[in-house]
């Protein structure tokens, strides 16, 4: 359920026209409704209601210090891969006894600087980490609270590139050897063990394989007890999948049921780390037709939609093939229908927001709406093709603010110097 419906034949967001925005703000931008992202996070929460747990968001599937700051200020921490994004969730305010930290690469500035900031807990995922990690404790004469992100090897049936919980991904420590490097850190002087950590990927639709990875948790904890190591945060990571198209992913509330059924009679505080339910339909990106054009000589006919947004807004489509539903923003009155490619402009075949796919006719000039385009979308985006990038603005209600402008070429070369050393 989102805020982006039609009033009167025009798409609004909550209650402001996306015209009304653009006409202001220029294309292409992100639009994301506050209503919607605080539904979703409530949403989600209710389902953990009475139970000890922490939500963190993936500051990757949406980084703008104003998201982020919109959920602490419901009570949400975060769940941060880089110094970069340890920095957004601090200008952010969010709390830091309320941030994680995963990731495969952690430099030892990154970790010093989470210290630093005193966060809740690393989640490491080697034993090379774990050594690295009590090094700058100890330099920095501090104690680092960790949990070992265990991968428990189970499929996750999602696309390949986000799935991450089986053994030939790079991620986490195989279970076999984890118990080996939790009692390595129980007698580190520097590391506290707090926690047991695992995630096994992305856009996940079903619950199974989420429970089949927390049934092996459990057990290494068993495991763990038996040696006297006690465990206060079971991190199931984030993975509920949304809604693109046709996919009919669980609901949180069932994912939570499920959770918590496994988690009975087990003294522990759940941390979740959910990024695309949160905020995937809560955004949008509206871009315009510049052009339209068809294509012969082909076997047959081909039509073009070209727009003033691409690959590099949005990398979705073309990274993975992945589906978004593309709106007009003024709805059309019963106009043809043709099979379309709707592309960028950048100068690659692989540059497409959406491929055969059966649009209204519509004129340059025209605005289009991207669908779920709040996860993965802004975060993913680069400046290829020297293309600044895109404004994000936030709705609430009957107000909009731009939050973050959009670049501008100036943007571009900062940092650059012509070589003088030709
Ligand atoms: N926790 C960890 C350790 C993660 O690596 C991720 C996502 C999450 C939580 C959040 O997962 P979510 O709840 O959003 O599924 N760019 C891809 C998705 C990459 C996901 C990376 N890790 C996409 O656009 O589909």
């Amino acid at each position: 359920m989102n805020h982006f419906t039609y009033h009167n034949g025009e798409l609004c967001c909550e209650d402001v026209r996306i015209k009304d925005i653009a006409a202001q703000v220029g294309t292409p931008f992100y639009l994301y409704s506050t209503a919607t992202l605080k539904r979703h996070f409530t949403a989600f929460e209710s389902g953990f209601e009475g139970m000890a747990h922490q939500t963190c968001f993936a500051v990757k599937a949406c980084s703008n210090i104003a998201i982020l700051n919109l959920f602490a200020t419901l009570g949400g921490g975060a769940d941060i891969v880089s110094g970069g994004e340890l920095f957004r969730a601090l200008q952010a305010e969010v709390e830091p006894q309320k941030i994680i930290y995963s990731g495969v690469g952690k430099t030892g500035k990154e970790l010093r600087e989470a210290l630093q900031a005193g966060i809740l807990m690393f989640n490491v995922e080697s034993p090379q980490e774990l050594d690295r990690l009590q090094a700058v404790a100890a330099e920095m004469n501090t104690i680092a609270r960790i949990a070992f992100r265990i991968n428990p090897d189970v499929d996750p049936k999602t696309h390949a590139y986000i799935s991450t919980g089986l053994a030939k991904n790079k991620f986490g420590v195989p279970v076999a050897e984890a118990l080996q490097e939790y009692l390595r850190a129980k007698v580190m002087p520097n590391i506290k063990i707090v926690g047991v950590s695992c995630h096994i990927g992305s856009q996940l639709t079903q619950i199974e394989p989420f429970i089949e990875a927390l049934r092996k948790v459990k057990a290494f904890i068993a495991q763990l007890e038996q040696e006297d190591i006690q465990i206060k945060y079971v991190d199931m990571g984030g993975g509920i999948g949304i809604p693109y198209d046709d996919e009919q992913p669980p609901h949180p509330t069932d994912y939570a049921a499920a959770v918590r059924a496994e988690l009975t009679g087990m003294k522990v505080t759940l941390i979740l780390e959910p990024g695309r339910v949160l905020v995937g339909n809560a955004g949008i990106l509206v871009t315009e037709v510049q052009y339209t054009k068809v294509n012969s000589g082909g076997e047959q006919e081909k039509r073009f939609i070209i727009v003033d947004a691409a690959m590099n807004d949005l990398a979705r489509p073309s990274l993975y093939g992945a589906h978004h539903e593309i709106l007009p923003v003024h709805a059309p009155a019963a106009k043809e229908r043709q099979r379309a490619d709707v592309v960028g402009p950048i100068c690659e075949s692989g540059d497409f927001l959406a491929k055969d796919r059966i649009m209204p006719e519509v004129q340059p000039g025209e605005l289009l709406a991207v669908m779920s385009s709040g996860a993965y979308g802004f975060s993913m985006s680069s400046t290829y093709n020297s293309r600044p990038r895109a404004a994000e603005v936030i709705v609430s209600g009957g107000s909009f603010q731009v939050i973050r402008q959009r670049e501008c070429y100036a943007d571009l070369v900062r940092g650059e110097a012509v070589s003088a050393l030709a």
